[in-house]
């Protein structure tokens, strides 16, 4: 009789412990905090899936408008016959592919590397300058 007493508070002291124990294991103080996205999800056997946050979609900064227009300086790279640029009325043209072709033959020349305005006013007619817009580069700055 005695000995069923103490097997039973045994019992009963043991259900206590065991029922405490478990309800104390997962304290929210115990907690690791981890982000959302950073949890590795478990798909299967010896398979982990570690989410990675995504790459928020920033566009780098534009690069500076490219201001338009030519130098004299540059323009007076090009003076000569395999390499003619030149300024006609404020704006700069490309004319080395006509040099061989131009009817005046290399008096063309003349003009690569300069301002050329007075140069091809002075000589030509209103054909030479629709010619000449074919060549057209950009403004001079
Ligand atoms: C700026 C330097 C240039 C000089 C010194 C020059 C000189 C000349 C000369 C002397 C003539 C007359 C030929 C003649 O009547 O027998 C001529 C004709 C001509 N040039 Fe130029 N030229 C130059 C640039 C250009 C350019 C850049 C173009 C066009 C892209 C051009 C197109 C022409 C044309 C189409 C003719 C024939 C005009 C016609 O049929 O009456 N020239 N050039």
């Amino acid at each position: 009789m005695n000995k069923n007493k103490i097997a039973l508070a045994l019992t009963l002291t043991f259900s206590i412990l065991l029922i405490t124990g478990c309800s104390t294991q997962a304290t929210p103080t115990n907690q690791v905090q981890t982000t959302p996205t950073a949890q590795p999800q478990v798909q299967g056997p010896g398979k982990v899936l570690v989410k990675t946050t995504p790459i928020p979609n920033v566009k780098p900064p534009a690069p500076p408008p490219k201001i338009p227009g030519i130098t004299s300086t540059e323009v007076a790279k090009h003076n000569s016959a395999s390499d003619c640029w030149m300024i006609v009325n404020g704006k700069v043209y490309n004319v080395t592919s006509y040099v061989t072709n131009h009817p005046g033959g290399k008096a063309i020349v003349l003009g690569c590397g300069k301002d050329a305005t007075s140069l091809f006013e002075s000589k030509h007619p209103q054909k030479a300058h629709n010619i000449l817009q074919n060549y057209y580069l950009d403004i001079l700055k």
